[in-house]
């Protein structure tokens, strides 16, 4: 069952605000600045595609999203959204230069890795991952986190076992998605919330890397 975040656009916009406070926009920001100009964009996982809202006005957008709700929203504020499974490889939209995936891989636990290496098969151009992962976490934060953040379609015993004792980290990211995308050109970058004032013991870091494939126009 859909946690409370899950049942309103508006509600998960603010929590995901007061959770990630500058650094939402400092990660939107950069995934925008890497793909650039006219390129159309499919978000997968969009949620209320956030992403939208930053990326160059010549590029077109797609978000592909589970949440009924979500898609509602997003459509009511003129953007595409459709119905898709990020799963349901051979349905992804033709004419695709980039894919996003944004705070999505948590939400697979434990398919993660069937999921990047379906992106990594595919001939999309390019790829770019975002994903947080914290650091310093609470027993607390662990157990509630997953059951806030449960999107009601998703393995939640899966995702509680991965926070309690398989979380993500920064080497382990960097290997699996390596393994996924060999030969394509990547780039890595890591925004750590490390060095905020009161956030020094406990937050989040987020990697963002991209994946191109060999001679795809940058
Ligand atoms: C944490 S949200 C991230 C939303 C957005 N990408 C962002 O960065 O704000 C993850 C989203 O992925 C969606 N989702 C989870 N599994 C999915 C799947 N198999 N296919 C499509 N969407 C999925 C959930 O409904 C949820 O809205």
């Amino acid at each position: 069952m859909r946690s409370f975040l899950y049942r309103k656009a508006d509600r998960y916009d603010r929590m995901l605000r007061w959770l990630h406070g500058d650094t939402l926009g400092e990660r939107f920001g950069e995934i925008a600045a890497r793909i650039g100009e006219n390129r159309r964009v499919l978000d997968l996982g969009a949620g209320t595609c956030t992403l939208a809202d930053y990326l160059h006005p010549s590029c077109s957008y797609v978000g592909a999203e589970l949440n009924e709700g979500f898609r509602a929203h997003a459509r009511a504020r003129g953007l595409e959204v459709i119905d898709l499974n990020v799963f349901d490889f051979a349905a992804y939209p033709d004419n695709v230069d980039v894919v996003v995936a944004a705070d999505l891989l948590h939400h697979l636990v434990p398919n993660v890795n069937r999921f990047l290496k379906g992106l990594g098969a595919s001939a999309i151009p390019m790829v770019v991952i975002c994903e947080s992962y914290p650091y310093g976490a609470s027993l607390f934060t662990k157990v509630f986190g997953p059951l806030l953040d449960n999107d009601g379609v998703n393995n939640l015993p899966a995702r509680l076992r991965h926070h309690l004792f398989d979380e993500f980290t920064e080497e382990r990211l960097r290997r699996d998605m390596a393994a996924a995308f060999p030969g394509r050109e990547s780039e890595f970058k890591i925004l750590s919330e490390r060095t905020t004032p009161g956030k020094e013991r406990r937050g989040w870091d987020t990697m963002i890397a991209s994946f191109r494939l060999a001679g795809a126009v940058s």
